[in-house]
């Protein structure tokens, strides 16, 4: 694993263009195991859960190539339906292919994924739905689960809670099963839209992403040649504009949907932030680093506050003027890396699942673990307002969702720099 070595302190300011959506990309190179064809993905960004994602592709019969932001998947010829172990344990994500396996091959062989520092992230959802659809879940030894279906049948699932995950794996499931299949109390994440998008290009009739019922009418087969753009990703935009609301600055985004990240932007606004949406995808933060503390912010489903931007709104709380709250209500254990934060000052007391973060006049450098992703994107931010050095250890979990993070941050004036261990 590398580290990343931040001389905090400075102001930024800068341009940054957002890459394709990480949650967007996976759960549609995931759907093009359903084209007996070629896809063409567009504007994918370089990251290592991609790079998973098409080894785990290609262990499955796929051809796959990749150049820059574009990749090519031809599924024209599956010839397995096991997801290896060591890859769906590299990724928990993996198991959103789950749908796609089991709707062109009829049975799938994966291994449970496990939970991960953020929670159980349990899959009783997925199965439950799968097996409504008349799937036959086994659970067999050795954490290996198999689900088969000859033929799966459309019907009505209501899910518990809008899970992404169960959402996108059950659309998937239902392009070829017999009839429609209607999905009630569904995710309405951007990126669930993305997926709907792709899906009928392939010629599958699915509506309602973004509305909560979503319809999916089943074919028999896919064959077509999709050219598919993937959305941007909108916690990267967010992740960088809490960065320069930390530090002070002025940032300037490009790609991004304005809608896609209104409720970040509703906070960083009541920060103090001065916050511009131009035409075409542009938007602008003006920050004097010194910020509001917030009375509340609880994470929920899209369109609410995301809950992959708990950890970072909570890093820049740390140095706002009062206290504030952060209530994180999508998953149990999401508030692990605070334990980091502490290391460099920051005064902040966990209660179940409620944050209370007091402003704290500074923080001062030191070495800190990340241990999942977002959190580690809150210790980054951290270490570029702490005084001093921050030497942050695990930056593999980070690259599995930033770009080339230290390349982004230092064209804005960030001191950061990558050392191998
Ligand atoms: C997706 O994870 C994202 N990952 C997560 O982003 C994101 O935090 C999450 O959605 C919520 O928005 C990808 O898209 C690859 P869920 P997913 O199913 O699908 C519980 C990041 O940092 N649940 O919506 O796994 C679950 O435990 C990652 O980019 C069940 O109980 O999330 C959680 O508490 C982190 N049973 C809640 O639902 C199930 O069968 C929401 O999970 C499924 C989920």
């Amino acid at each position: 694993m590398s580290n990343l070595i931040i001389a905090g302190g400075s102001r930024l300011s800068g341009i940054i263009e957002v890459p394709g959506a990480k949650n967007a990309v996976l759960p549609v190179l995931a759907a093009t195991l359903l084209n007996n064809g070629t896809s063409i993905l567009e504007n994918c960004p370089e990251l290592d859960d991609v790079l998973t994602m098409l080894e785990i592709l290609s262990a499955l019969g796929c051809k796959t190539k990749k150049k820059g932001s574009r990749i090519e998947v031809d599924a024209s010829n599956l010839t397995s339906s096991c997801i290896p172990e060591v890859l769906a344990k590299r990724m928990r994500s993996s198991i959103i292919i789950l749908g796609a396996v089991l709707a062109r091959c009829g049975e799938v062989l994966v291994s449970y994924p496990g939970g991960c520092e953020i929670g159980m992230r349990p899959i009783d959802m997925h199965l439950r739905a799968l097996e409504q659809m008349g799937a036959e879940v086994d659970g067999l030894k050795h954490g290996m689960l198999k689900v088969s279906a000859a033929k799966l049948q459309g019907c009505e699932v209501l899910l518990d809670y809008p899970s992404v995950g169960a959402t996108e794996n059950i659309m998937l499931a239902a392009c070829f099963a017999e009839g429609e299949t209607l999905i009630r109390n569904a995710a309405k994440e951007p990126e669930i839209e993305d997926l709907q998008n792709y899906l009928n290009q392939m010629g599958v009739k699915v509506t309602g992403a973004g509305t909560g019922v979503i319809r999916i009418q089943g074919i028999r087969e896919i064959k077509a040649e999709p050219i598919h753009t993937i959305i941007p990703d909108r916690i990267v935009a967010g992740t960088y504009l809490a960065a320069v609301a930390a530090t002070g600055g002025s940032l300037v985004v490009t790609g991004v949907e304005y809608d896609h990240i209104g409720s970040i932007l509703y906070c960083l606004r009541r920060t103090g932030c001065k916050i511009k949406n131009y035409s075409g995808g542009v938007v602008t933060l003006e920050s004097d680093g010194r910020l509001n503390a917030l009375d509340l912010i609880r994470t929920s489903p899209y369109p609410g506050f995301p809950t992959d931007m708990q950890p970072q709104i909570v890093s820049l709380l740390t140095k706002s003027a009062g206290t504030s709250v952060v209530v994180e209500t999508v998953f149990e254990n999401r508030f692990r890396y605070t334990e980091q934060l502490q290391k460099l000052g920051a005064d902040i007391s966990i209660q179940g699942r409620t944050a209370i973060i007091r402003g704290v006049d500074k923080l001062k450098g030191a070495s800190v673990e990340a241990r999942d992703l977002r959190g580690g994107a809150a210790l980054i931010i951290a270490g570029l307002v702490a005084e001093g050095e921050t030497n942050i250890s695990g930056v593999g979990y980070i690259d599995r969702g930033y770009e080339k993070v230290e390349n982004v941050l230092s064209k804005v004036g960030a001191k950061i720099r990558r050392v191998e261990d």
